[in-house]
């Protein structure tokens, strides 16, 4: 794996460990970020010896503050730095990937932070985490699928409470509305989050991968193809056709 500027990748009994690292910008997202993260996402779908990611921010202060605001609203223009970030369909990347993904979110989660942790399965928080779509009060709207993951999280008009308002949540209102699976201490954030994925590591892997496409692609089908995804889904499994 190549050394990475503002992403750290660890692999470690499975489990692969991806950690924004720009803690001095709390880890905004930025297109080197884009990149490294396209990178990295590959490198875990393909590897074999990765079970479950553990996605995190580096430092005490944010998962990550969003989209960085010093390339993202300046010049050449706010439309030519976004037409950059859809060169690379990360977003896309990220939510085909059957692997279980745990994000483990602390601080502040701004923005892409949370459209991040929202291509996650699994999102647990920290006391001490923030949730807010700051995106209206810039005069734009989500560009890493907010809009439609958020309200396949938490509901519609949850969603459009957050991200008309602009209304930052804190950890425990995110967890009553559902955004995030739980709420842990500071301290046991990561540890949390490594017990969960050795739970998950500890069962049949395709049983999981076809668990994370049934429930995740059944999402957007009708109930009768939903159902038929299962049955198909369930048939490989057994190894009896599809
Ligand atoms: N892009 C680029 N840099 C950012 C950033 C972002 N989204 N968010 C924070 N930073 C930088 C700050 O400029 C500051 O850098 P400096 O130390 O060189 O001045 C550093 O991170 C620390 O941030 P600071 O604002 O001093 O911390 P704070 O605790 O006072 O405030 C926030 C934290 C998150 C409230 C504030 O930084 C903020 O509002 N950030 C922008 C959030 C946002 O609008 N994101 C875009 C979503 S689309």
């Amino acid at each position: 794996m190549s050394a990475f500027e503002v992403i750290i990748y660890e692999k470690r009994d499975g489990i692969g460990y991806i950690t924004l690292n720009r803690p001095q910008a709390l880890n905004a997202y930025n297109i080197r970020m884009r990149d490294e993260l396209y990178e990295v996402l590959e490198a875990v779908r393909d590897d074999p010896d990765v079970e479950v990611v553990i996605l995190k921010g580096a430092g005490d202060k944010a998962f990550c503050a969003g989209a960085d605001l010093t390339e993202f609203l300046t010049a050449p223009s706010p439309i030519i730095a976004r037409q950059a970030r859809f060169k690379r369909d990360v977003w896309g990347l990220f939510l085909c990937i059957d692997k279980p993904f745990i994000a483990a979110l602390h601080g502040y989660v701004l923005g892409s932070g949370i459209e991040m942790a929202l291509c996650c399965d699994i999102r647990l928080a920290s006391e001490d985490a923030r949730f807010g779509l700051p995106e209206p009060g810039l005069g734009i709207i989500p560009a890493a699928g907010g809009s439609q993951t958020l309200p396949r999280t938490i509901g519609r008009a949850a969603a459009l409470e957050m991200l008309m308002s602009g209304r930052w949540l804190t950890a425990e209102e995110a967890c009553r509305l559902k955004l995030v699976n739980r709420v842990v201490s500071r301290a046991d954030l990561l540890s949390e989050a490594e017990k969960l994925a050795g739970k998950i590591k500890s069962h049949n892997r395709t049983a999981v991968h076809y668990i994370k496409q049934a429930v995740t692609r059944g999402l957007d089908l009708t109930l009768d193809e939903g159902l038929e995804l299962e049955a198909k889904l369930g048939g490989r499994l057994l190894n009896v056709g599809d």
